[in-house]
């Protein structure tokens, strides 16, 4: 951002250059807001009577409620910034920034408008949905001097355009609004524009070329914009950043970019563009990342592409031929992914000292792991799995000491694990599956003590599972399964205190089964292997265990019973054993007992049938409703179809044509979720799909969802959320698996929570019905004003409220977890009746499959997690770190990142010295009362400790509700 700002170096206004005074206007910020006392040392500055009665009238007459204005000297109100003055002349207002106060009204331009001296004008993240004619007439001069304008994330859905007579503008950000249309001649009318950000609206049409030529940034991304890239783009050699991500486009790259030979960053991912990728790119040695991920290229990845290239992403595309020999070992090198191309030929084995992330996953590549990767020592990432890649793992690979992730999966190497795997202590994941790999598993791997995920299945590993397995204290998930080990299951096994998954089967393991982690969820698979013994009658402690295969095994004695059985299990195999006595299976278990002659089981039973339940047959109820409803508008498609061609035959004959096109969406598969009748009656999904055909009845927009209102026909009002899968960040398995996800989040209970009652998928868009009591966000409640107005009581509440919520979703045998939590998706019932919203998303975007590292996805800048930089997986103590930064904006009042500061390490940096805590807290509420104060600094602890920098160093969510619910 700094950067950014500094690059506006050429203007200048009495003297001083814009870009001085903006930096000056975002220090002054900063000083205003952390040290608001110290700022009354600057030196003094004095409006002019007409310039201070306007600023008296903006403060007045909007009621902007949260905003400071108690200084007697308006020059000193937060948000304004007035040039200095001296003895001889008066200051006067250049820039304001009222940025997420919540300002709906455009009477705010009356006064504005009238400041005639404004350079920089801030009004991002407020609810503005129209301009007003003060703004947007011709009598508004404030616009003439005007050299930034900032409206991001509002609710605009101007045209462009309305917007004119701004003869000096040079930065616009309308990015997150409803700004529609074809932009092709709406561009012309800014000639000093340097920074346009139109990010996520509604444009369509073609990339525009009508802007004025000294551009330098073009921000585009997130639109619906079509058709090639146009080669007047060219004509823009001073653009330093382009992003055309995320839209529509087709057709060949042109070869030109290298022309823009000032061009830092250019995006073009996630559009349908094909051909070749550019052979040449500019050769300025700024040229500092590339991506053009999902996409369709094609033909082989130009050699020297990288000379000056940092981060290069060509991931999820059709390339083929060989890597080039270059490619990897272009010195600036930093990031690049291949992933999931046509590439064949071995991997080149130059390698840049800088390199941190390496992604060659899902090609054809053959050939060895060159043994120069060592030369990599800052490598992070290492993922060459689904390849056929052969030889044997390079021992240099342990000097790579920084890596957390190595997943060389699905290929097909073989000989043993070198010992200097075993030294890299940073790594988190190791996935060797489905290769040839042989050796003992007994030394290699037993002092990788951070690793949380192990998978060596399908291979050909050989030897006893250690003992001194209990040192891999962090796995939760370890999988041998389909090797040759053999001997017992050690018993420290027991002690691995966060494992959630087991599989050891179709190996050679003997003896008995000994204690198993409570912490079993999952699955445990020990099947296939030579165990002998009984099942151990305390394996109904595993209270959360869903799957659990005992199959082809020597098993004797009995099976135990309700409740000595795993209380959450859905599945249990048991058969080829030598299980004996009388068996009668629990409902809603799927049972597999064949292959044990001594046993006897209650009929009905068992075998690999489902039992039948009360809501099977409720479901064969709705199917049927379903069915009948189907076939009606079956009929009545049928009919109009009928109507329309008959009517076509009777006045124009010989035209034939195809039916008309449906303007709705095409229905593929709608779904009752809640068998709530209140909700089942009401409830017509027609109705739904109708709503959200209007963007009227749009009422809230965030990063991945867009939600209507929608009045159904006994007039009840539901809330309708849009997904739009066509973005290719979703990664839905198929819309099977995804209703069926939906059904089991919407048999969830929690009154913290936004259960689904219903849901409509087509073919881009998915639609999640719910109960419509939205009263805003916690954040609009929190920082569009009405603050002022929230006392500590209701802050409290609310953070118990989503403090319940997220430990019910922490608690479920599948835990659900939040890809983005922000005050901004938790909505408010009523003022202190919070619920969390998007709890499905993290079961269709998945992070891994991803072209930019988790943090460029999940969630909202200023809640994520340090650590989500460098893993690819959202985590409960990932989640509990976005509770924290929601627990500290409701402690502070202020934003989870405000002048490039994120409020967390604002926050943990104030508070260092306890004596200091003091100034993190919201003055307006902590000095009200004196028993909400103690309770407030009580609740900044739990806040501090949620955002403590290690995972491991944060507490868990039921603690964290335990602490709230007893802060005092
Ligand atoms: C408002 O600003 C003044 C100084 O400009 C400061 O002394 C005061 O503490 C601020 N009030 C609040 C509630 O932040
Ligand atoms: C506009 O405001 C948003 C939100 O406050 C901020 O993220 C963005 O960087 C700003 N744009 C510019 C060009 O400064
Ligand atoms: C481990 O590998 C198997 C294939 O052998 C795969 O089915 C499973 O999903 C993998 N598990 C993890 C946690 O990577
Ligand atoms: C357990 O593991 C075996 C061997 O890997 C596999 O064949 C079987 O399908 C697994 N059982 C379940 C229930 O997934």
């Amino acid at each position: 951002m700094v950067e950014r700002r500094r690059r506006y170096c050429s203007c200048s206004i009495h003297g001083l250059s814009l870009p001085l005074l903006l930096l000056s206007f975002f220090s002054f910020l900063r000083l205003h807001a952390s040290f608001a006392a110290t700022a009354a040392a600057a030196p003094p500055l004095r409006l002019n009577s007409t310039q201070e009665s306007i600023l008296r009238d903006l403060s007045r007459g909007e009621r902007i409620a949260g905003w400071n204005t108690t200084a007697s000297n308006p020059c000193l109100w937060s948000g304004i910034v007035c040039s200095p003055s001296d003895s001889t002349s008066f200051s006067a207002v250049t820039g304001i920034a009222l940025s997420g106060y919540g300002i709906s009204n455009s009477s705010v331009f009356a006064s504005i408008c009238a400041l005639d001296t404004l350079l920089y004008l801030d009004l991002s993240r407020n609810s503005l949905a129209d301009l007003g004619y003060r703004f947007l007439g011709p009598s508004c001069s404030m616009k003439e001097g005007l050299r930034s304008l900032n409206l991001s994330s509002n609710q605009l859905a101007a045209s462009l355009a309305d917007l004119s007579g701004f003869p000096r503008l040079e930065v616009l950000d309308l990015s997150f609004n409803h700004v529609r249309g074809n932009l092709s001649t709406e561009l012309g009318r800014f000639p000093q524009l340097r920074s346009l950000n139109l990010s996520t609206n509604g444009l369509n049409g073609g990339v525009p070329t009508s802007m004025v030529l000294s551009l330098e940034e073009l921000v585009l991304s997130g639109n619906h914009l079509r058709g090639p890239i146009p080669p007047g783009l060219f004509a823009y050699a001073d653009l330093v950043m382009l992003d055309l991500s995320q839209n529509n486009l087709t057709g060949d790259v042109p070869d030109e970019f290298w022309k823009l030979d000032k061009l830092e960053t250019l995006l073009l991912s996630g559009n349908g563009l094909s051909g070749a990728i550019p052979g040449r790119l500019p050769n300025s040695t700024t040229m500092s990342r590339f991506a053009a991920n999902q996409n369709k290229f094609t033909g082989s990845i130009p050699s020297g592409i990288t000379e000056h290239v940092k981060m290069l992403d060509l991931s999820y595309n059709k390339l083929s031929g060989k890597i080039p020999s270059d490619l990897l070992a272009s010195p600036v090198l930093e990031t690049i992914d291949l992933t999931s191309n046509s590439l064949e030929g071995s991997i080149p084995g130059n390698f840049s000292a800088k390199l941190f992330r390496l992604r060659l996953g899902m090609n054809l590549l053959t050939g060895s792991i060159p043994d120069s990767i060592g030369d990599a020592s800052k490598l992070a990432y290492l993922e060459l799995d689904h390849n056929s890649l052969t030889g044997s793992i390079p021992p240099r690979l342990g000097e790579c000491s920084e890596l957390a992730l190595l997943n060389l999966a699905s290929n097909g190497l073989h000989g043993q694990v070198p010992d200097q795997i075993s030294t890299l202590e940073k790594l988190v994941v190791l996935k060797l599956q489905m290769n040839n790999l042989s050796g003992s598993i007994k030394s290699a791997f037993s002092s990788l003590t951070s690793l949380s995920i192990l998978n060596l299945s399908r291979n050909s590993f050989t030897g006893e599972i250690p003992q001194s397995v209990d040192q891999l204290s962090k796995l939760s998930n370890m999988n041998l399964a389909g090797n040759k080990i053999s001997g017992p299951i050690p018993p420290s096994v027991g002690s691995l205190q966060f494992l959630i998954e087991l599989n050891l089967g179709d190996n050679s393991l003997t003896g008995t089964i000994p204690k198993m982690p409570v912490t079993l969820s999952t699955s445990l698979n020990l099947s296939h292997n030579s165990l002998s013994g009984s099942i151990p009658s305390n394996i109904g402690t595993l209270k959360e265990l869903e799957i659990l295969d005992l199959s082809y095994n020597s098993l004797s004695g009995t099976v135990p019973t309700p409740p000595d059985l795993p209380p959450s299990l859905t599945l249990l195999v048991l058969s080829y054993n030598q299980l004996t006595g009388y068996f009668q299976a629990p409902p809603h278990v799927v049972v597999s007992t064949t292959g044990n002659p001594g046993l006897t089981t209650a009929s009905g039973t068992d075998g690999d049938g489902i039992p039948s339940d009360g809501k099977k047959k409720n479901h064969a109820v709705l199917i049927t409703i379903f069915a009948i409803v189907g076939a009606l508008v079956g009929l009545c498609l049928l009919a109009t179809v009928i109507m329309f061609s008959l009517s076509k035959r009777i006045y124009r004959v010989e035209d034939i044509g195809p039916p008309p096109e449906q303007v709705l969406p095409q229905i593929i598969n709608g779904h009752l979720i809640t068998m709530n009748s209140i909700h089942t009656t009401a409830i017509d999904l027609s109705y739904a799909m109708e709503a959200v055909s209007s963007p009227a009845n749009i009422f809230l927009k965030t990063r991945f969802c867009t939600y209507y209102k929608a009045a159904m026909p006994n007039r009840s009002i539901y809330s309708v959320k849009k997904l739009d899968w066509s973005d290719k960040i979703f990664q839905i398995g198929s819309q099977e698996k995804f209703g069926h996800e939906l059904e089991v989040l919407g048999k969830l209970s929690n009154s913290n929570v936004m259960v689904p009652l219903a849901y409509v998928l087509t073919e881009n868009n998915a639609y999640l019905l719910y109960e419509h009591a939205y009263k805003g966000t916690v954040f609009d409640l929190l920082h569009d004003g009405r603050s002022d107005g929230l006392d500590w009581p209701s802050r409290y509440s609310i953070a118990l409220g989503v403090a319940q919520g997220l430990t019910f979703l922490h608690g479920r045998t599948q835990p659900v977890l939040l890809l983005d939590l922000s005050t901004r998706t938790i909505h408010l019932k009523s003022m202190n009746e919070p619920q969390i919203g998007d709890i499905e998303l993290y079961k269709i975007i998945d992070p891994s499959k991803s072209s930019g590292s988790l943090s460029t996805i999940a969630g909202t800048v200023g809640y994520i997690p340090p650590e989500y930089a460098y893993t690819m997986r959202l985590t409960m103590a990932g989640n509990v770190y976005s509770f924290g930064v929601i627990l500290l904006e409701l402690l502070t009042g202020r934003p989870s990142v405000s002048d490039g500061t994120e409020l967390a390490q604002w926050a943990l940096s104030l508070s260092v010295r306890p004596e200091q805590r003091e100034q993190v807290l919201d003055t307006r509420v902590s000095r009200t009362s004196v028993g909400g104060h103690s309770q407030m600094l009580s609740v900044l602890n739990i806040a501090l400790s949620c955002v403590s920098f290690s995972p491991d160093a944060r507490p868990k969510m039921r603690n964290v509700l335990r602490s709230l619910v007893n802060a005092k």
